[in-house]
């Protein structure tokens, strides 16, 4: 059985070929890499999967905002299984762990972009997003948002743009549990 904890510094290189293996070494190049250029994901936000001590799945947020009126979210992101562990839960059971923590500190917003029946599972939806925009080529479809908190998105339009976390409204705590 697998375990969810906080990401640790010393996962950061398995976590790195673990993202290499699912996504490619090119997917610096998508347009959300644009919202990650210069910072850092959320320590608070950061979790792996974890078997026999070995990381087997790994899920980061990164803080960004929304429009002229700078309302403050998240970007889920990336989340990735290994390919031996994939139909386990491993996934959706580390993005309700993640934002079950997220409505916990206070977010109200989460974006992403990935395949909307899967992340229909945990309550995203492409109509939440259909007023932001991505600052770059983004397949529409696959844009899509969740509010953590009722009624969070309405009026919410604009552009997502990168944000640094020590401004952040919702500040990012340091890592809050250690294994
Ligand atoms: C997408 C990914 C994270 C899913 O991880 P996983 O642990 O295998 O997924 P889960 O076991 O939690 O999936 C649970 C359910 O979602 C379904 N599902 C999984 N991936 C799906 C997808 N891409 N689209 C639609 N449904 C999907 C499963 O079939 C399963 O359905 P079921 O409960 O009816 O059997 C994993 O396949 C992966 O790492 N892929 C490569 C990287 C990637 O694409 N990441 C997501 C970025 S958009």
């Amino acid at each position: 059985m697998f375990t969810i904890a906080h990401e640790r510094p010393s996962d950061a290189a398995g976590i790195e070929q673990l993202l290499d293996l699912s996504f490619g070494a090119d997917r610096t190049a998508k347009t959300v890499y644009k919202l990650r250029h210069n910072v850092a994901p959320l320590d608070a936000l950061s979790f792996v999967a974890l078997e026999a001590g070995e990381i087997k799945g790994t899920l980061r947020f990164w803080p960004v905002q929304i429009g002229e009126a700078e309302v403050p979210a998240l970007l889920l992101g990336p989340l990735a299984v290994h390919p031996d562990e994939r139909g386990r839960a491993m996934g959706l059971a580390l993005m309700k762990h993640a934002l079950d923590e997220a409505t916990r500190l206070g977010h109200r917003i989460v974006i992403l972009v990935g395949d909307a029946p899967y992340y229909a599972k945990v309550g995203f939806y492409r109509a939440g997003a259909v007023d932001l925009q991505l600052p770059g080529w983004v397949d529409e479809a696959r844009f899509l948002a969740r509010a953590l908190v009722p009624g969070a998105l309405e009026g919410v339009a604009g552009m997502v743009r990168s944000i640094n976390p020590e401004t952040a409204t919702v500040a990012p705590r340091k890592q809050a549990a250690r294994r």
